[in-house]
């Protein structure tokens, strides 16, 4: 299957890139993925300042392990191939991902990727930046599984739930009424979760506006799980907790699943393909979701 760099992304926080004190409280955070935000967090006027922010942010905080992201304008707005070009050679040795908004069809990964090529290149970094995808736009949705497929370089998709209700006409104010946002993303998150499973990348779920009701965010970041996203945004440090919690496997689940890995491992060596383990009909099929739970797992450290 893929080839894809794999990084844990339980919690990925988005974090405004407009003050210097908001950036050094993220790299503090507990999440394992944070955002620097360029696109709409930030207001047109003060794009190029952010930038700056965010470049000196990256050079000269200590982020531990987290897996550092900036969130660039989209590919409709001359700040998108500026935003590339500054931050790639400027701080591309401290940087993991951009993360790529209002993606439409493959064809934007295939330019994003080829500027990638072009500044990696002329400033001699010897890494590749990872991308990863908001599908936000009744486009997106259609071509997912394209855009999932457009580049190695892709390692996650994320369902931006703003954007898309905007793409759709819907009001967020229905979404957000109990129930709701199951009927009305149900579509579009289950397609987009199967465009990223489909190349074994990770599916990011969007938050909830609410950031007090941290009950309300956890039952929805469970039905994400639940559904096969990996990870969630948080959009306030209130819902990072939660979707570290839900989104790390729970420690006899990894345990019971390496020890069917191993049973089925030794029942296949003697050419067989279905055993009874712990009171439970194995197959292979059955297993093989047992072995992608244990390489999740190794990804987190458990
Ligand atoms: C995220 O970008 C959203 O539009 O929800
Ligand atoms: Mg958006």
């Amino acid at each position: 299957m893929s080839s894809r760099t794999k990084r844990a992304r339980r919690a990925q926080l988005a974090v405004p890139a407009t003050t210097d004190k908001l950036l050094a409280k993220a790299a503090q955070n507990p999440a394992d993925h944070v955002f620097l935000d360029l696109e709409d967090a930030v207001a047109p006027t003060a794009k190029k300042q952010a930038r700056e922010q965010v470049i000196r942010a990256l050079n000269e905080l200590e982020w531990d392990n987290k897996v550092r992201c900036v969130r660039i304008n989209d590919l409709s707005n001359p700040n998108c191939y500026q935003d590339i070009v500054e931050i790639v050679s400027r701080a591309g040795a401290n940087l993991d991902t951009i993360m790529v908004p209002k993606v439409k069809v493959a064809a934007d990964i295939h330019f994003v990727v080829t500027l990638l090529e072009q500044v990696e290149k002329q400033s001699q970094l010897n890494r590749k930046i990872g991308i990863e995808v908001i599908i936000e736009d009744v486009d997106a949705v259609h071509n997912a599984f394209e855009i999932a497929r457009s580049s190695e370089r892709v390692e996650a998709l994320i369902f931006g739930a703003g954007d898309f209700a905007a793409s759709m006409g819907i009001d967020m104010r229905a979404a957000e009424r109990p129930g709701q946002a199951d009927e009305l993303w149900y579509f579009a998150r289950y397609q987009m979760v199967m465009a990223a499973r489909s190349v074994g990348i990770d599916a990011i779920d969007s938050p909830i506006l609410d950031v007090r009701d941290v009950d309300a965010y956890t039952a929805d970041a469970r039905r994400g799980l639940a559904m096969g996203f990996t990870g969630k945004w948080a959009i306030h440090p209130l819902q990072v907790a939660p979707a570290m919690e839900v989104f790390t496997p729970a420690r006899e689940k990894v345990e019971f699943a390496r020890r069917v890995v191993s049973a089925y491992a030794e029942a296949e060596a003697k050419g067989i393909g279905s055993i009874l383990f712990e009171g439970q009909m194995l197959d292979a099929a059955v297993v093989r979701n047992h072995r992608l739970l244990v390489e999740h797992a190794q990804r987190m450290g458990l």
